[in-house]
């Protein structure tokens, strides 16, 4: 049966599972790799572009795929209940897998600063939802101490199995592309999908100086996916932060991260050693974006792409073209940029930038109609 039934199966051999462990899945990864056709030739220079559409998981960002193994492993282990802080999409995610294993989820989200559809989500998958008088950061160190006192297992970044599953991201992009790419892009919050993603990259490559098998290594010939023979090569890791939210960027954390893009408020990353690290042996670096910089780029790849997705996710696109630009990226380059979450996350934000350009009330007759579409085609 090759039917796709979530990434824990398909990548079962890299992953903390035993042949008798009972899955919990929603069929998540798998998400489409898409080479940009409109946005490259805008830079002005000769590079190839993909993005990684994330916000096609079940739930709507990357934290399906942490997620399917965080809760998979809490049952496993005999777990009745999870807990996690979140600016949106790890409540979703930990809500949905919670509903789905028969366990109750408990989320800390910081009032007020959580995108409508995130808290819709958590509330329809029956997370019991506690909205906090603070920020991420605050819900993080209580979620932390709370779980010494109460039977619940934290399924924040923090816990290992949300990072083995993440990195199965790397494994789908090189063996889609037969390669790594040269640069891989993503934005950075807590900064466990970075560090996974290099986890991902390093275990698909051969460790570097020792030569390339021809046989893959990596799954020994028997995966009943079509994978491609080790590689010999790994991107540099290239993080950007919202400017008001950029502790890597500041070089410590920041005490009241602010930025329209929600998903990525936070000032005090949990994994920031361990990105710091990704860093030195990836040889990338962190940059930071300002809100109008994610807005705009994130307008630009659904105009001129028809990808729609949330705020912070398109500050990974909007570094790379920046630092594409610029030479940072040199011509010739691969280019991958994660977008961790779909746009329609956060229609809030998206209509207030939009509002004014394209909507428009008009009588329910022919003629404003045709005239309406005469205009726009210029006749
Ligand atoms: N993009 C989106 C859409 C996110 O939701 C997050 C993190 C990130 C990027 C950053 O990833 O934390 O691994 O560096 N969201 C978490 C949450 C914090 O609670 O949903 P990271």
């Amino acid at each position: 049966d090759n039917r796709y039934t979530g990434l824990i199966n398909r990548y079962r051999k890299h992953l903390p599972v035993s042949a008798d462990t009972r899955l919990i899945s929603l069929g998540e990864g798998n998400t489409p790799l898409i080479r940009l056709k409109n946005i490259p030739a805008l830079t002005g220079k000769n590079v190839d572009i993909y993005v990684k559409y994330e916000g096609l998981n079940p739930t709507g960002s990357f934290k399906d795929r942490g997620m399917t193994m965080a809760v998979t492993k809490a049952v496993e282990e005999g777990s009745k209940a999870i807990i996690c802080a979140s600016t949106g999409n790890t409540s979703a995610a930990a809500a949905a897998y919670a509903a789905r294993a028969g366990i109750k989820a408990f989320v800390l989200i910081p009032e007020g600063k959580i995108a409508m559809g995130k808290l819709a989500q958590a509330m329809m998958y029956g997370a019991i939802t506690l909205q906090i008088r603070g920020n991420f950061d605050d819900g993080m160190e209580l979620v932390k101490q709370v779980a010494a006192h109460a039977p619940v297992t934290i399924v924040n970044s923090v816990n290992p199995y949300r990072l083995q599953g993440q990195k199965t991201a790397a494994f789908e992009i090189v063996e889609e592309l037969g390669r790594a790419p040269d640069y891989h892009c993503l934005p950075v919050g807590n900064a466990g999908n970075i560090t996974a993603h290099w986890i991902g990259y390093c275990e698909y490559s051969t460790p570097i100086g020792e030569k390339v098998t021809d046989s893959c290594s990596f799954c020994h010939g028997d995966c009943q996916f079509a994978c491609s023979p080790v590689i010999s090569s790994r991107p540099k890791m290239v993080g950007y932060q919202a400017a008001g939210s950029a502790p890597f960027v500041r070089g410590g954390p920041v005490k009241n991260p602010e930025t329209v893009a929600t998903a990525i408020r936070i000032g005090n990353p949990q994994s920031y050693d361990q990105a710091q690290k990704v860093m030195s042996e990836s040889g990338g670096w962190f940059d930071e974006l300002s809100d109008q910089e994610i807005l705009d780029t994130q307008r630009l790849l659904a105009m001129s792409e028809g990808i729609f997705c949330e705020p912070a996710s398109a500050a990974s696109l909007g570094g790379a073209i920046r630092d594409v630009k610029s030479g940072k990226i040199p011509e010739g380059s691969m280019i991958v940029c994660t977008l961790t979450g779909n746009g329609l996350k956060d229609p809030d934000t998206a209509i207030g930038q939009c509002q004014n350009a394209v909507l428009k009330t008009i009588d329910a007759t022919l003629d404003q109609v045709r005239d309406s579409i005469l205009h726009t085609m210029g006749e």
